[in-house]
């Protein structure tokens, strides 16, 4: 992904100025103070550091600053428990429901404090994405996937991104090259950097099970992601599918996904919801973002939906775009609901403005291992969530 605009980051080393290309994949702004930091900075100096607002640019061994970073976020972790703990002893009351949308804010606090202060150990590369560090690995065919080509061929300016990111993309690469195994399906999908992975993907059963509407000759896919909602109307007879997305990269990691399977009646829109200049819909399939939250990364607008804003406007837009008799599927999980950040009454509600009416509802538990963590502070409202596919007509 190339950033809208090229931004740059300047530091100072060894009396000399020096300025690079700065990546950052949650937009953060570039960093205005830089100190340089190596082997022989220990994890207390670097946690002070990085608590004190500075960044630093690591000038060590490459295996080093990956124990560095494990040796930082350990202790942040600790800091995270001995707030929580100041908290719960200065509490007289023990926890009741209606602290859940509190929690749950407190730990969007914290992920983001962590990802903040995580973000601020940074390494230098060339303009081809290699690192000159010692025991460095290629992280050139990672950082091309993930980022693009920073650089055109008149430039040969260096880039500066977090470890972090660094880590980010050679995790997704890793997810790109072997897949997630969709069981239900018998096939892989293979998710790209900044696009959701379907690795919670009960709701495939949901789309298998439900009825087909009486005609499928055109379906919508709204916030197609790695493609598979089309991937699974596709197999499942419907003559052409249109997937949209806004993320750009999420567009082309459904080609590819749709190249792989060889599957030709899928078209992709980049647009804000619904596609532009396209007959009406027999079905409109959408699994949009689930908790209504702020979101700042590409990534997270797969996941938190501002205001309810996309799951709304699909609603309001679907009986325009819809064919006589056509469907909506809508895949919603309840845990908004559970963390008292949406009523199920709105929800309905909002059914009923858009002039939408519930056919029937097919419903499952996940599987997902943060449903079944008891450590997780939301434990109680994540092991008793539902996803549904709600069908509307
Ligand atoms: C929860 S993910 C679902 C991805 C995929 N459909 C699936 O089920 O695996 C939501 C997707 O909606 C996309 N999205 C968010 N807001 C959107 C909007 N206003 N218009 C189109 N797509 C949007 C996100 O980029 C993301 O790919």
């Amino acid at each position: 992904m190339l950033p809208i605009e090229k931004q740059t980051v300047q530091w100072q080393e060894k009396d000399t100025e020096y300025q690079a290309v700065w990546l950052s994949q949650n937009n953060y702004a570039p960093p205005s103070r830089i100190v340089i930091v190596d082997d022989t900075t220990t994890a207390d100096e670097a946690y002070r550091l990085a608590n004190a607002g500075a960044s630093m640019l690591w000038r060590g061994d490459y295996h080093n600053a990956k124990q560095l970073l494990q040796a930082l976020n350990r202790r942040i972790e600790r800091s995270e428990q001995r707030k929580v703990s100041k908290r719960s002893a200065n509490q007289t009351l023990p926890s009741t429901p209606q602290d859940l949308p509190n929690l749950f804010h407190q730990q969007r606090q914290a992920q983001s404090q962590r990802a903040r202060l995580l973000s601020r150990l940074l390494i230098e590369l060339d303009a081809d994405y290699k690192s000159v560090l010692r025991r460095a690995p290629d992280v050139s065919e990672a950082c091309t996937l993930a980022f693009g080509k920073i650089n055109d061929k008149e430039s040969d300016e260096a880039i500066v991104l977090s470890f972090r990111d660094l880590q980010g993309a050679l995790g997704a690469a890793q997810w790109r090259k072997k897949g997630v195994k969709i069981d239900e399906l018998g096939l892989s999908i293979y998710p790209h950097y900044g696009v959701f992975a379907p690795t919670r993907h009960e709701y495939v059963q949901l789309l298998l099970d439900a009825p087909l509407p009486a005609s499928h000759n055109l379906a919508y896919d709204i916030g197609t992601g790695t493609g598979l909602l089309s991937i699974i109307l596709a197999q499942r007879g419907f003559k052409h599918i249109i997937a949209t997305d806004i993320n750009p990269q999420a567009l082309a990691c459904a080609q590819d996904n749709f190249e792989r399977l060889a599957l030709s009646a899928i078209t992709l829109q980049q647009t804000d919801l619904f596609p532009t200049d396209a007959p009406l819909a027999n079905l409109i399939v959408c699994n949009p973002p689930w908790l209504p939250a702020k979101a700042s990364s590409p990534l997270d607008y797969a996941v938190y939906d501002p205001n309810s804003a996309m799951l709304r406007g699909v609603l309001n837009g679907a009986k325009q775009h819809l064919a006589e008799q056509g469907e909506v599927w809508l895949i919603l999980s309840d845990l908004a609901k559970r963390l008292q950040l949406r009523t199920r009454e709105a929800l309905l509600g909002w059914f009923e403005k858009a002039g939408l009416t519930v056919k029937y509802r097919l419903d499952t538990t996940p599987t997902h291992s943060r449903s079944q963590d008891s450590d997780d502070p939301l434990f109680a409202a994540r092991s008793r969530e539902i996803t549904s596919l709600w069908c509307l007509v």
